[in-house]
C-alpha cells in the first residue's frame, strides 16, 4: 500500500524532471540561447564604434555559452523592456548588469551572482553638498527607467527622480545640468566619469549582486548556466575577464 504513493511520486518526479529537461535547455540547445541586453552600461555592455555590443557581460556570456555547448543570439532593447521580453518568451536570458532584488525574484530566476560591488552617486564637479543618499533630497536625480537605482532614489524622501530610457542619457542630463546627480553601479560610474571630465563620483552606497536572469519555468537552464559559471570561475577565465573590463 505504502509503495504505491511512493512509486507514484517517484514516477511523477521522473516525469517532471524529464519535462524540465526537455524544456528550456533542450530548446536552447536546438535554437541557441536568445539573450536580451541594453547596451548603455559600460563596461557591462556598450556599443563599440561598429555598433557591436561589447563588454564584460558579453564576454562572460560567450564563455558560459561555450561551456554549455550552445550558440548565442543577442537582441538589444532598453532596460525596462528586458523582463517583459523574458516573460513573453522572446528571450531565454537577460545579461544586463542586472541587480538581484527581492522584488525581481518574484518574477525571474537569477543565476549565481557573478560580480558584486557598490552603487555610486555621480555629480558635476561644481555641484556642492552631495555625498550620500539623503543628500539627494530636494535634488533632481537621473537614473535609468526600470532599474534598481530608480527604486533606490525613489525611496529617498524629497528626491525628484528623472528616469531615462538609457543610462547614457542619464549621464548626459547630469553633464548638461538637467539633473544634479545620477546613481548607478560604481564600476559603470567609473566609465562615465572618464567620458565626461566635468563629472565625478561623490560617494558610494551599499553593495549589489549582479546575475543573469531567466524565466521561472526554466530551472533546467538556470542549473546549466550556474554550472557553466562555476566552470568559468574555476578555469580562471572569470579572473581574466574581470581584469580586462574592471581594472
Ligand atoms: N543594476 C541596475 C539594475 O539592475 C541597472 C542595470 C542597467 N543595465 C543596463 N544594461 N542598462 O536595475
Amino acid at each position: 500500500m505504502k509503495c504505491i504513493p511512493l512509486l507514484l511520486s517517484l514516477g511523477l518526479l521522473a516525469l517532471s524532471t524529464a519535462h524540465a529537461q526537455s524544456g528550456c535547455f533542450a530548446n536552447v540547445k536546438k535554437n541557441g540561447l536568445t539573450v536580451v541586453t541594453s547596451p548603455d552600461y559600460p563596461p557591462f555592455e556598450t556599443l563599440d564604434a561598429n555598433n557591436k555590443v561589447v563588454g564584460f557581460d558579453m564576454d562572460l556570456l560567450n564563455a558560459v555559452a561555450k561551456h554549455m555547448g550552445v550558440k548565442v543570439n543577442l537582441v538589444t532593447q532598453s532596460f525596462d523592456g528586458l523582463v517583459p521580453s523574458l516573460l513573453a518568451k522572446k528571450a531565454d536570458l537577460i545579461a544586463a548588469g542586472m541587480t538581484v532584488t527581492e522584488e525581481r525574484k518574484k518574477s525571474v530566476l537569477f543565476s549565481v551572482p557573478y560580480i558584486s560591488g557598490p552603487n555610486a552617486i555621480v555629480i558635476r564637479k561644481d555641484t556642492p553638498g552631495i555625498s550620500k543618499l539623503s543628500d539627494l533630497s530636494g535634488k533632481t536625480v537621473a537614473v535609468q527607467l526600470g532599474t534598481a537605482q530608480e527604486k533606490l532614489v525613489g525611496d529617498v524622501k524629497g528626491a525628484s527622480v528623472k528616469s531615462f530610457n538609457l543610462y547614457t542619457d542619464a549621464a548626459m542630463a547630469v553633464q548638461t545640468r538637467q539633473a544634479q546627480a545620477m546613481v548607478l553601479h560604481k564600476v559603470v560610474a567609473n566609465s562615465f566619469v572618464k567620458v565626461y571630465p566635468d563629472l565625478k563620483i561623490a560617494g558610494t552606497l551599499g553593495s549589489l549582486n549582479t546575475s543573469f536572469a531567466m524565466r521561472k519555468d526554466c530551472g533546467d537552464l538556470q542549473n546549466r548556466v550556474n554550472a557553466a559559471l562555476i566552470q568559468v570561475r574555476k578555469s580562471g577565465e572569470m579572473d581574466k575577464l574581470v581584469a580586462k573590463w574592471f581594472k
